[in-house]
């Protein structure tokens, strides 16, 4: 069957954007994966467009559950993100075609009474609701979200600041926050010192799940007014497990037993519009007010963010050849080659 009404079945698979910034081949394997793409807070009855993957979504509560759907009215392609809830179903404003919670259309108010085709039926893509964010995926059902087991630990403070949208790709994002080497000149004025720049040497282990990563070094995660509170000669393990292809989670091993966990969720809007995530969970300063965490997050992301805005090409390469390395950037490598892996291309984006 083509693209036409008639293919549009409960099932039925998301065509291949019009205008879409990904190869077709990358974007097939990218929609096999789950992403989140708001904080569950955001998401009222009002409808929200956003976008995932160059695919427009309107996401919108109905009865306290959280529904994505396809932003697109079947009748004459309006977004329904302009529309309203009406109980459960989602209006249109063009011409009032209502859809139900499973997609179905419910009404077309020109015709009440006449049978309604059940081929006219809206996508609904599957959701979970984790770290208070809401998760989903363009092509897979199966659920598969990358973990961060401390969220549910007592003891630990859960914190989930703003998102972060940044004009750049995923895969530069994820890479910029596994590199080790660029604390003592990107993050010199948040946390790094410019005078602590070299990279002792560290191991990559390749997971069931992805890539595990300990490195172990002097350089401090305090911000500056908090240095004092490190014990002298005190060695810092920052560990890396990296869930492909998107998402990341650090554990910053800090004095005392403390614990922080981030995971660095890069959600692709396009080729080269992320919207970054960062749910984090700590066991310390647990009433530290949370603000100070928002505000020295964004430091950092600001920080990053004006080196990964600006890299050429814009897209991640894949093909080792392309750029140089140093042995510092083995985490990099080894994320490189487990994209390629995935099936993605040697310039992952188009
Ligand atoms: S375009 Fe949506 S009802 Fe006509
Ligand atoms: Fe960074």
């Amino acid at each position: 069957m083509g693209e036409g009404i008639g293919s549009y079945k409960k099932k039925r698979v998301t065509p291949f954007p019009k205008e879409c910034t990904f190869s077709k081949k990358d974007w097939d394997v990218l929609t096999g994966y789950w992403f989140p793409v708001a904080a569950v807070e955001e998401v009222a009855e009002k409808p929200i467009g956003i976008k995932l993957l160059d695919v427009h979504l309107v996401l919108y509560r109905v009865d306290r559950k959280i529904i994505v759907a396809r932003d697109l009215c079947l009748h004459r392609g309006v977004p329904l993100s302009m529309g309203w809830v009406d109980g459960d179903d989602i209006v249109c404003p063009y011409h009032g075609f209502r859809y139900g919670p499973e997609g179905d259309c419910t009404g077309i108010p020109a015709h009440p009474g006449a049978k309604i085709s059940p081929r006219l039926c809206i996508n609904i893509y599957p959701t979970v609701e984790r770290y208070g964010l809401v998760w989903t995926s363009i092509a897979s059902d199966e659920e598969d979200i990358p973990e961060l087991p401390a969220w549910e630990d007592e003891g630990y403070l859960n914190i989930l600041p703003p998102s972060i949208d940044i004009a750049g790709s995923a895969g530069r994002q994820m890479e910029g926050f596994l590199d080790v080497s660029h604390f003592a000149w990107v993050h010199s004025e948040s946390f790094a010192d410019r005078n602590n720049q070299i990279v002792p040497s560290y191991k990559v282990d390749k997971t069931e799940y992805g890539l595990h990563v300990e490195y172990l070094s002097s350089v401090s995660n305090y911000g500056k007014g908090m240095k004092h509170l490190e014990p002298a000669n005190f060695e810092w393990l920052r560990v890396f497990d990296i869930f492909p292809p998107l998402a990341a989670r650090l554990t910053v091993h800090f004095p005392y037993d403390g614990k922080l966990h981030i995971l660095n969720c890069a959600s692709p809007v396009s080729a080269r519009k992320t919207r970054m995530f960062s749910p984090m969970a700590r066991n310390f300063d647990v009433d530290a007010p949370i603000e100070d965490t928002y505000e020295f997050n964004l430091q950092i992301f600001n920080e990053d963010r004006a080196m990964v805005e600006n890299q050429k090409p814009e897209e991640l390469p894949l093909d080792l050849q392309a750029e140089a390395h140093i042995a510092a950037d083995k985490t990099s490598i080894a994320y490189r080659k487990l994209l390629r892996e995935l099936g993605l291309g040697s310039n992952y984006t188009s």
